[in-house]
């Protein structure tokens, strides 16, 4: 497939996506072998991440999807995490998986894995494509993470630019002349 025209230019491609997920998923697949979790994916970044991942696990798990919106990330006054959707399930003694595109500032993170553990979820796990570590503003970290990425302005493979561009097969770094205009 040719890269989209707004592309600079492609820092992973489909190969490495598809290797890299597959081995992460292998690894959290081992190490909840004798569990049944609920995989949690924050939509909509998550969506193509989610469904390449929960397609490389052999153990048994329920699936579960939530909606949140991170406004306030990044300011002084940051609020609480909103939630347009909310998990259909009782979560209370179930170990959660949360399956997340992206981890930035860490402020969805850090407020959902504590609001899902006081719903009493058993434990609480997270698994992200993409690392930012250099963005962290709140104390939390991945438990798994496919691959740490610098400071660039990633679209593709779920991720957008003002919607657009979550289809791509790849992940690409978005041209500057985009969303300069
Ligand atoms: C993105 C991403 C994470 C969050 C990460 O979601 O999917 O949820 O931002 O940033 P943080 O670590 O600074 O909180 P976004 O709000 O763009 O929604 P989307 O998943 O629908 O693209």
């Amino acid at each position: 497939m040719s890269m989209h025209p707004d592309c600079e230019r492609i820092m992973l491609t489909e190969e490495q996506l598809r290797a890299r997920v597959r081995e992460v998923a292998l690894q959290v697949d081992k190490d909840f072998a004798d569990k049944r979790p609920l995989v949690v994916g924050i939509l909509k970044g998550s969506i193509i991440f989610y469904a390449d991942f929960i397609r490389c696990l052999s153990m048994p798990v329920e699936l579960d999807f939530m909606v949140v919106s991170s406004y306030g990330s990044g300011t002084v006054s940051s609020g609480k995490l909103k939630i347009k959707k909310d998990l259909d399930k009782d979560i209370k003694g179930r170990d959660v998986i949360i399956v997340e595109d992206i981890i930035d500032s860490g402020f969805t993170l850090a407020n959902l894995k504590a609001l899902l553990l006081e719903r009493g979820a058993a434990s609480v796990k997270i698994v992200t494509l993409l690392n930012k570590a250099e963005r962290r503003e709140y104390d939390i970290a991945p438990d798994y993470n496919c691959f740490d990425i610098e400071n660039e302005f990633v679209i593709g493979y779920g991720l957008d630019y003002d919607e657009q561009y979550r289809h791509l097969p790849y992940i690409g770094i978005l041209k500057p002349s985009v969303y300069e205009k």
